[in-house]
């Protein structure tokens, strides 16, 4: 096994994907039985690798989207077609008889009334040429109940895994695309949907609030960070294989200090020192070092994700990294950063929305520890001492 897969940078799998016992056996409930589930989960946190491994582990035919940078209705109806048409290919392939299957999807279009026969056509590969964008939700519950009828003659469940579903709200007609999700899962039994997202404010808002389609339609399954004895675990034992013995509780422990436990950060943290260094004993000084690296390295892709910020914004995300005690809209507060009170609680909401900070215990708190370090390094003077 080359160091690539002990620390990986992509989906966790194998044995290093550690822990979510709880969430593993959750998640299999529901899906065996039938239950929709929502997964909330800061970026990064690992929501896919969960899933992933979920369903592999059922071995359940699956298709998966994710509606991070969609725009239009269009768009969402295209991934949506592109997850139904995975699933369809799967069960289709699985068959010996194809033949016979795709005539029962032709008897079904000619049954279904014109414009219907249009949402088909997304999933059987023609191409889908834009109409009118009204018809949409219509195309996406012709073609679920397609997949569903299809499914119940395989008497065979599958999953659809649409990641960052609060982004749907954003969009024009979001609403009626909500609508026909909703009007097909309350009723649907071989299709089950796994719903995630990042952004608890907006998710919160589509899946509790009564006047929204998704309202209660859903399982809920939070995810927050892995425990420390399970990576002190892992690491040993990756160490013991790798470089001649464990690593010092200190080294360890400064491992967790820098990376605060981040899921992604701790395996590029890891990656980077076992890149760094050879033999087992790695100092706590040798392991900021890397993390400096790491810095490095990344720095151009966290100031990607700042450059929109506004200047108050900005401020108020410097605050809230440097973790110290101060009330966060009180005096102090203010006047390093310059802001009113009310300015402060605009800028922790559009940072939350961003899911750049989050509150634990009526504290906020940067989400990824490297950004904090970002801006210490290189924005600690965009607030007063
Ligand atoms: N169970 C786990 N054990 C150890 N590391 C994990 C685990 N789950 C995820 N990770 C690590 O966290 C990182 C992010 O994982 P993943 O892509 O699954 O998260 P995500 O929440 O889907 O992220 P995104 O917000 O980008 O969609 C990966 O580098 C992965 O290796
Ligand atoms: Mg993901």
């Amino acid at each position: 096994m080359n160091e690539e897969d002990h620390f990986p940078q992509g989906i966790a799998k194998g044995n290093a994907f550690l822990g979510r016992e709880k969430e593993i056996k959750d998640l299999r409930y529901n899906i065996t039985k039938g239950h929709h589930t929502l997964i909330f989960g800061s970026r990064r946190y690992g929501k896919t690798s969960l899933v992933k491994r979920v369903l592999e582990d059922l071995n359940i035919p699956y298709g998966e989207t994710n509606f991070f940078i969609s725009q239009t209705p269009r768009s969402v109806e295209l991934k949506i077609m592109d997850t139904i048409r995975s699933v369809t290919n799967i069960l289709i392939g699985n068959e010996a008889e194809a033949g016979a299957t795709l005539s029962k999807l032709s008897t079904y279009f000619s049954k279904a009334k014109k414009k219907w026969s249009f949402g088909i056509k997304g999933i059987v590969g023609v191409e889908i040429i834009p109409e009118d964008d009204e018809d949409i939700p219509e195309n996406i519950l012709v073609a679920l109940n397609f997949l569903e009828s299809l499914l119940s003659d395989f008497n065979q469940k599958a999953v659809l895994f649409l990641d960052e579903i609060q982004e749907i709200n954003q969009i024009e007609n979001g609403f009626a695309l909500q609508g026909a999700i909703r009007e097909f899962a309350q009723h649907s039994k071989y299709i089950v949907f796994i719903f995630s997202g990042s952004n608890r404010r907006l998710l919160s808002h589509m899946f509790d609030d009564r006047s929204m389609p998704l309202y209660e339609l859903c399982e809920r399954l939070s995810l927050g960070r892995i425990g420390q004895e399970l990576y002190a675990r892992y690491i040993n034992k990756i160490a013991k294989e790798t470089k001649n013995g464990e690593l010092s509780t200190e080294t360890l422990n400064q491992i967790f200090l820098l990376t605060k436990l981040h899921p992604k950060r701790v395996y590029n943290l890891c990656f980077q020192i076992w890149k760094d260094y050879e033999d087992n004993k790695i100092t706590p000084e040798q392991v900021e070092k890397s993390w400096n690296e790491l810095l490095e390295k990344k720095s151009d892709v966290i100031r990607g994700q700042l450059k929109h910020l506004n200047s108050g914004a900005l401020k108020v995300l410097t605050l809230v990294s440097e973790n110290n005690e101060i009330p966060i809209t009180g005096k102090i507060a203010q006047s390093k950063v310059d802001l009113t009170s009310a300015a402060i609680v605009n800028a922790l909401r559009a940072l939350e929305e961003e899911d750049l900070i989050f509150r634990e215990q009526d504290k906020y708190q940067i989400v990824d520890p490297l950004i904090a370090s970002f801006l210490y390094k290189y924005e600690r003077y965009n607030i007063k001492n």
